[in-house]
């Protein structure tokens, strides 16, 4: 069963691509940069601290939702098609994890710092020190402890903001630029599992899971249940389908069936999505469950968000 839409490269050009509704916001600030001559890193980096920065987001940055101890904690990752990559995980008490990420690709001989060393280099970088949880994500927190029920809502980034307590997120922004030379960098940050253990890191600050990039290829980025992507390293996968000749579709539509066939039951009820971008500027998108969106930028700066194609058609 398939639902949504798929489609080509156009004479105008995708620049921007990038996870759900709120893509569109993240997708306009990224166009901006390139126009204003900023390269494509520069481009993924201004997209992703749009949600970063939104408390009403609650599954990235600043208003997402806690850890079960009450923490926020942010994964995220950066990368450009010459293979450089930097990353954080459980980043607390700066909203800019991606900026951070960043900051760890250019200033230091590592690709991903976590916990309390990503932060303290984050301040020793000159990142503010910032409380992440505000009173809307701490009032849902506080209302998911009376149940304690961890069962992941698909597609609950279409409903931000919900109403405290009203679901479990478990979402992210992927992000990828192309920029008018055919350079492409991506990006992808988040908040990661409503409510989940402390330590948990998801997907999307994993190189080949939450994101992926290969120069003449393109990119890749996850969103969904994390651990289902971490699984089959899923935009590894996707990549490398691409690498082989598959377009962009058949390729998001290669790693979902796969996840579907290696996991049976237990993915039932569960989202997982893949976006991607090939070289030439041709896009795919596909997913587990209807639901999934994603925002795409032209060149001329139109931008549309547009349903993805899913394996079943039910939404949840
Ligand atoms: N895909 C985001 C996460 O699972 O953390």
């Amino acid at each position: 069963m398939l639902a949504g839409v798929a489609h080509a490269a156009s004479d105008d050009p995708v620049a921007v691509l990038s996870t759900w509704d709120f893509g569109k916001a993240a997708n306009e600030a990224a166009l901006a940069t390139l126009r204003a001559g900023g390269t494509a890193l520069d481009a993924v980096e201004a997209g992703a601290k749009v949600p970063e920065a939104d408390p009403d987001n609650h599954s990235v940055g600043y208003g997402g939702y806690p850890d079960r101890d009450g923490h926020v904690t942010l994964d995220a990752i950066i990368m450009d098609q010459d293979g450089r990559i930097g990353a954080v995980a459980a980043l607390e008490d700066v909203v800019h994890a991606i900026s951070v990420a960043r900051a760890v690709m250019e200033k230091t001989p590592h690709t991903m710092l976590v916990g309390e060393g990503a932060t303290r280099f984050a301040l020793d970088q000159g990142m503010p020190r910032v409380k992440l949880l505000t009173p809307a994500a701490e009032a849902a927190w506080r209302e998911w402890l009376k149940t304690h029920r961890y069962r992941p809502i698909a597609n609950i980034e279409n409903q931000l903001p919900g109403p405290p307590g009203s679901a479990l997120n478990h979402d992210t922004i992927g992000i990828m630029a192309r920029a008018g030379d055919g350079r492409m960098a991506a990006a992808c940050t988040t908040s990661g599992m409503a409510f989940k253990m402390r330590g948990r890191v998801g997907d999307s600050p994993l190189a080949g899971c939450g994101l992926f990039i290969e120069k003449g290829v393109g990119a890749a980025a996850s969103t969904g249940v994390g651990e289902e992507v971490t699984r089959i390293a899923g935009t590894a996968r996707v990549v490398a389908s691409m690498r082989a000749g598959l377009s962009p579709q058949a390729a998001c539509e290669e790693a979902v069936r796969h996840i579907a066939q290696l996991r049976g039951d237990a993915i039932a009820g569960l989202q997982v999505g893949f976006l991607a971008l090939g070289a030439s500027g041709d896009v795919g998108a596909f997913a587990l469950l209807r639901g999934f969106t994603y925002a795409v930028t032209r060149q001329s700066g139109r931008t549309e968000v547009l349903p993805a194609r899913s394996l079943f058609a039910r939404s949840e």
